[in-house]
């Protein structure tokens, strides 16, 4: 596997060969090796990136604590086959030379509900670092998890924006044995939090139970109601939404998902579950 810093490195490789990429931030789990795999089954020459990139974070607390593992990551991409991943400084991806104002977008609406209107800023910066990492990488196909549902939403919406000739796509989110989405953020719970984080899972499969039984309304309201009884949790949002428009769903809805944000004690959690 070839492991580098720097630019000139990957732009040597895409002038050779069809990559698949699978932009990440390190502390790799499960999640990421299953889009290492799916960019592997379509025969891609595979490339991984690891950036913890400064620009989508609105906490300073929850970058300076992102979890960083190198050598373990290194190690895990190796183990299922990953060609190449690049691991840049910040200086090797926003150059002081670069045209700053190529790489801002605005995605409008979808940005500034949900994820957006609780991390503000977030996606610009992630829309900024993805655009900046395919023109380095330039895949012809790109994974995300659907963990992210929103993120792969806004993906979606710059390649279509800037008609950029790269195919996106979502890989189903990988859960541990307990329901809870692998996340990152997982490593900073305790095992007492695990435990409780599994709530999340439960909710999500409960609407999706109770989804055509009940109002949407009594249904958020009543999950509303079960992370209240817990101090730890601080529930953001949850809510079922039109999964193409991220309005609030309503009965002629094609596709309707759950999504949820929650603090546990300091630590973020965000899922999504297809309803319909
Ligand atoms: O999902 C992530 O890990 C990040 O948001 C991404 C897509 C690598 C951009 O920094």
């Amino acid at each position: 596997m070839i492991i580098t810093n720097t630019r000139t490195e990957i732009e040597q490789i895409h002038a050779l060969k069809p990559i698949g990429f699978v932009p990440t931030m390190g502390a790799l789990h499960d999640g990421h090796l299953q889009l290492v795999k799916a960019s592997k089954d379509r025969g891609l020459y595979t490339v991984a990136s690891i950036f913890v990139n400064p620009t989508q974070f609105n906490d300073p607390t929850d970058f300076e604590k992102y979890p960083i593992n190198h050598e373990r990551d290194i190690e895990a991409l190796k183990s299922v086959g990953c060609d190449a991943v690049f691991i840049p400084i910040v200086d090797e991806v926003y150059r002081k030379s670069d045209d700053t104002s190529k790489y801002k977008h605005d995605f409008g609406a979808i940005e500034r509900v949900y994820e957006g209107a609780h991390r503000p800023g977030h996606f610009e910066g992630v829309g900024r670092v993805v655009h900046i990492l395919f023109d380095i990488v330039n895949p012809e196909v790109a994974f995300f998890g659907e963990k992210d549902f929103q993120q792969l939403a806004v993906i979606k919406m710059l390649v279509s924006m800037l008609k950029m000739n790269v195919e996106i796509v979502g890989v189903p989110t990988v859960r541990e044995k307990s329901g809870l989405a692998m996340s990152s953020r997982n490593e900073r719970l305790t095992r007492e939090q695990k435990k409780k984080a599994t709530l999340i899972f439960e909710c999500l499969t409960w609407a999706k139970n109770e989804f055509g039984k009940q109002s949407n309304n009594l249904i958020t309201v009543e999950v509303a109601k079960r992370f209240r009884t817990d101090q730890e949790w601080q529930l953001e949002y949850f809510d079922l939404i039109d999964g193409i428009s991220f309005l609030p769903a309503k009965d002629d809805s094609h596709s309707v998902r759950a999504v949820v944000a929650a603090k546990l004690g300091e630590i973020r959690l965000i899922d999504n579950m297809k309803i319909k």
